[in-house]
């Protein structure tokens, strides 16, 4: 493939996912924005591999095994993830774009068929130095975050005293290091702070995710998907591959742009999420609730039959999918109590938390999967007001998302989090299986309010049941 026919495919490959990105903003777009992403990962992997920079000389034959064993291992990852695991899946993903960056680092800092001098082996080396930082913390973040993610880690926040003085003190040292790197006369001289900035970058990443607090995960998710992306766009300068830099820099931009969209949602500022702290109660360990006391009040139980009966009586209905909904897999019995409820007149809508679930868009994926109308399916911001005029709300596997402590508590570690307040409905009924907390490991005061009734079980038998009764 000649260089300028790769120059057209990169250029279209480049269209091709901004059109994705677009695509991906909406629902009712986001398959076909899946497919423009498809086609151009497909043009910009065969313009790079057949393009004049890969020959037979060059490993050809290396790159198409590797592709081969990657691609399998993909297949079989992607196939077998159940999608409550997806978002553990990707936090690993990103990891290994993050491995990717420092291994790619490396190996051009040590190739020595890359001769540059003056201004040019300048910023080639910076480009190493940063591209390896951003990798480093990117690989160790995003293997945290799957630990976190997959339960294999604990969620509460483990907090290094002076841990803000240690960041600092990291960063100085990377500054210096970089500049013994730049100064450096040989290969040789320039490894060791090479190697130092690496293990630094790694511990910074560990540091940086044990430090968040459950329900900041969110943040810290997109947060890493950003770095992800801006390590490839630093791969791609090692490489000097054009696409490679556009697409590093639109996945880092997005990923930004999500972070900050996150920090809004949640009522976070940027900076102190990431340097550690938040979802901590003020940056002692996180407790159980703010304070030592049960919330006042009794925990009223109910039986799917008169939920049923409530829900007859019902005109309006705010239904609050969560997390437990993605684990029971109850999307399509809710569709079904959904369609049942509007076919007798009764006005449903669904809440949608932006942090619901385990990844952005968590519930609306699942939603759309079960063919709920898009038009009842509400964002947070647009359905809070509406909760005192609702006569049954549903809660169905959320917890965190829809805890009152977040405006009550000033002293909880979800203090401050935006959350739908279904507890200014005339009832609201909490589906899960028992008292568990969620994510955040925040006691949860709404199970003990007047007005609250908890329907015990799994949430797709519960919703089954609840069917069986209004048909
Ligand atoms: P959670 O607060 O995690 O609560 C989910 C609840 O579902 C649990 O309390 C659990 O209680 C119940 N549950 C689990 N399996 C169930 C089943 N089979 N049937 C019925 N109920 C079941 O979820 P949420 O309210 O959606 O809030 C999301 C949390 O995750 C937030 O803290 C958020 O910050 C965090 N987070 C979100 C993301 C993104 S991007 N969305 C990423 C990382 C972390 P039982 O065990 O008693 O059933």
């Amino acid at each position: 493939m000649s260089a300028s026919l790769v120059t057209v495919s990169y250029i279209a490959a480049t269209i091709l996912f901004i059109l994705s990105l677009g695509g991906l903003s909406n629902p009712e777009t986001a398959r076909r924005g899946n497919l423009y992403g498809i086609i151009g990962m497909s043009i910009a992997v065969l313009a790079t591999v057949f393009g004049p920079s890969v020959t037979l000389a060059t490993g050809l034959p290396w790159i198409v095994g590797a592709m081969v064993v990657g691609g399998s291992i993909g297949l079989i990852a992607a196939r077998k993830v159940q999608m409550t695991q997806m978002p553990e899946l990707v936090a690993l993903m990103h990891s290994l774009v993050g491995l990717a960056a420092c291994l790619v680092g490396f190996a051009s800092y040590v190739d020595t068929s890359i001769v540059l001098t003056g201004a040019e082996k300048a910023i080639h080396e910076l480009e190493i130095y940063v591209g390896i930082y951003i990798g480093a913390v990117t690989f160790s973040g995003s293997i945290i975050a799957f630990g976190k993610l997959s339960g294999k880690i604990g969620g509460k926040p483990v907090l290094l005293p002076a841990r803000h003085v240690i960041n600092g003190v990291a960063a100085l040292v990377v500054i210096y290091f970089g500049y013994a790197f730049l100064q450096a006369h040989s290969i040789e001289a320039g490894m060791t702070p090479l190697i130092v900035m690496s293990v630094i970058g790694l511990l910074f990443g560990i540091h940086m995710v044990m430090a968040i607090g459950g329900a900041d995960m969110p943040v810290v998710v997109s947060m890493l998907n950003s770095y992800s992306g801006w390590a490839a766009a630093a791969t791609g300068f090692m490489l000097s591959n054009d696409l490679l830099i556009v697409v590093g820099a639109l996945v880092g931009s997005s990923g930004a742009i999500l972070s900050y969209i996150m920090c809004r949602a949640m009522n976070r500022n940027f900076v102190s999420v990431i340097a550690g702290g938040f979802g901590s109660g003020g940056g002692a360990p996180a407790k159980k609730s703010g304070g030592d006391a049960q919330p006042a009040g009794e925990v009223v139980s109910i039986t799917a039959a008169e939920t049923a009966e409530l829900l007859r009586e019902a005109k309006s209905v705010i239904i609050v999918p969560g997390y437990g909904m993605a684990v029971a897999q109850a999307q399509h019995a809710v569709y079904e109590i959904t369609r049942l409820l509007r076919e007798k007149g009764v006005n449903v809508r669904f809440g949608i938390h932006p942090v619901a679930g385990r990844m952005p868009g968590h519930m609306n994926v699942l939603l759309a999967e079960a063919r709920v109308p898009y038009d009842i399916v509400m964002e947070m911001d647009e359905i809070n007001d509406d909760f005192p005029d609702t006569d049954v709300a549903i809660v169905i596997g959320a917890n965190d998302i829809v805890n009152p402590a977040a405006q009550e508590d000033p002293a909880s570690p979800i203090a401050g989090m935006p959350v739908l307040e279904v507890w200014k409905a005339k009832t609201s009924i909490m589906m899960k299986r028992s008292m568990a907390t969620g994510y955040a490991g925040v006691d949860n005061p709404l199970f003990y309010k007047d007005n609250n009734r908890m329907l015990f079980g799994d949430a797709k038998k519960v919703v089954e049941d609840v069917i069986k009764a209004l048909a």
